[in-house]
């Protein structure tokens, strides 16, 4: 339970909304400690009527209320919300950006307080809470808030933490996109299943089962990953056989030249940012 603190989701879409239902249905807020907003009235009653939450558009209002503040907006909504916000800031809140290219010292400025920001970025698997959030603090974040916010984000999956914001762009390339490399994988995998005869449904089914499989593997015996598909791989097996294809078709370097395109495309994203908006 965070206590008495009381928290405001500016923008309760896809994942401000999953994060207030998980939160609410662990029991690690009360409805009353919690508020949010939306950009149109209509999608704020919806929202409100879903979670049981004061939601509205006024996000000057919920900002003002609260001691803990999410900006889950989309990054172009930013500048205009930061704006909006900015007379209703107090020094002593939290304010946790996931927005994507957005940095600390962007939020830091445009709030014009000496205040502290972490930089979030979550996936879309939050929305069955199996996400990975990664979590950087800026330069006047706590040890105590920093839990906080992990404890927050640990509602809808697993959270990391990084010391160093420039590999917030790596981060974005790899675990913010990677559910989508992830999905591309599963449709290509269930269709060789398609082709050696499976229904496509049985074939999604163990394509999608086998990667969620070797992923908890990885996760749970802490393995590397070299030494457990070693241990599926009979000598003469079939595996052997499959596994050369991957190699021959060159999949670890798609796989890393895929993170990196991705990693640079936010480093560009992030640049933009900072120059159309930061600078006078
Ligand atoms: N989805 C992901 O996988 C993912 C992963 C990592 C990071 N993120 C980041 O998370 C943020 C939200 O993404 P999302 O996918 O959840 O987007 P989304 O589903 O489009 O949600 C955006 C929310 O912001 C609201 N909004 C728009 N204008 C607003 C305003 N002026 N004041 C208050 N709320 C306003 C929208 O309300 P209306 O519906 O009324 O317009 C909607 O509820 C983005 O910055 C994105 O970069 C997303």
């Amino acid at each position: 339970m965070l206590d008495q603190q009381r928290l405001a989701i500016l923008g309760l879409g896809k994942i401000g909304g999953t994060l207030a239902g998980a939160l609410l249905e662990q029991g690690v807020i009360a409805p009353e400690q919690l508020r949010g907003t939306t950009g149109h009235p209509e999608s704020a009653q919806a929202a409100g009527a879903r979670y049981g939450i004061t939601v509205d558009c006024d996000n000057a209002g919920a900002v003002r209320a609260s001691d803990l503040v999410i900006l889950a907006v989309k990054p172009q909504r930013m500048p205009a919300i930061l704006a909006e916000i900015r007379p209703a800031v107090r020094p002593e809140q939290l304010f946790i950006t996931i927005a994507a290219a957005i940095q600390t010292g962007y939020v830091e400025k445009q709030l014009g307080q000496e205040i502290s920001v972490i930089r979030g970025m979550p996936n879309m698997p939050c929305l069955v809470q199996a996400g990975m959030t990664v979590l950087c603090p800026g330069r006047r974040v706590s040890q105590e808030q920093l839990t906080l916010a992990q404890q927050i984000f640990a509602a809808v999956g697993r959270v990391a933490l990084l010391d160093r914001e420039e590999l917030m762009d790596a981060v974005t390339g790899l675990s913010g996109s990677g559910p989508a490399y992830a999905y591309v994988i599963i449709e290509a995998l269930a269709e060789g299943g398609v082709k050696a005869g499976l229904s496509r449904r049985l074939a999604t089914t163990l394509a999608a089962q086998s990667l969620l499989g070797a992923a908890k593997m990885v996760l749970e015996t802490g393995e590397h990953p070299a030494k457990l598909k070693d241990f599926v791989t009979t000598p003469a097996g079939t595996t052997m056989d499959g596994i050369m294809a991957l190699e021959e078709g060159g999949i670890r370097v798609t796989l890393i030249r895929t993170v990196l395109a991705a990693t640079r495309k936010s480093e560009e994203l992030s640049r933009q940012t900072g120059q159309s908006e930061l600078d006078p």
